[in-house]
């Protein structure tokens, strides 16, 4: 019998480059009604002040999931984060964040800021078990839908 392969070995992290979009682009267009470009994710991997992380996962490692975050001043924002459907609940969104926190917490960075939609509940309750908390409403922020934004915000410790 073959021995059996151990699925939930922790994702990798590392920084993406511009081989690895058509594989977010599969995630992202898995994840969301209304996804980001292919360009949307080219510009992002030019900007100096935007940094995109992909983790892998699996045996071939294959990118299973990636998140989009800028560094503002001493702000921290994240613009994206999608795991592909069937990697979920296997804890990458949460080590894509505990990373981003860690990353933060190193340069001294003051906060860490994000969206959220209303209806997201299970990304609502990812955050809040990372210590985000809402701070405030976006009204009508989502242009697909008119939904409003949660704003959410987590201190980095300094
Ligand atoms: C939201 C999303 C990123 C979570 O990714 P994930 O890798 O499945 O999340 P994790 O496995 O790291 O979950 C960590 C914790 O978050 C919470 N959580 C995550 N997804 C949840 C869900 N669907 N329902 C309820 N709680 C959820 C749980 O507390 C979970 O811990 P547990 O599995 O031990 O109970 C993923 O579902 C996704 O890509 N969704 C589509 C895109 C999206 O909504 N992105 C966020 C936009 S703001």
């Amino acid at each position: 019998m073959a021995a059996a392969r151990d699925t939930s070995a922790r994702a990798a992290l590392r920084i993406a480059s511009a081989e690895d979009i058509p594989a977010i682009l599969a995630i992202e267009r898995a994840s969301f009604a209304s996804p980001w470009t292919e360009k949307m994710f080219a510009d992002e991997l030019k900007n100096e002040w935007s940094n995109v992380w992909v983790a892998e996962a699996g045996e071939p490692r294959r990118v299973v999931a990636f998140t989009v975050f800028w560094v503002a001043c001493d702000e921290i924002h994240v613009l994206n984060v999608a795991v592909a459907p069937e990697e979920r609940r296997r804890g990458h969104a949460r080590l894509l964040l505990r990373s981003i926190l860690a990353f933060g917490e190193h340069r001294r960075l003051s906060h860490v800021v994000l969206e959220v939609r209303p209806s997201n509940l299970g990304a609502q309750r990812l955050y809040q078990s990372l210590d985000f908390r809402p701070v405030g409403v976006r009204p009508r922020y989502y242009q697909d839908n008119g939904e409003d934004a949660i704003l959410m915000v987590r201190m980095l410790r300094r």
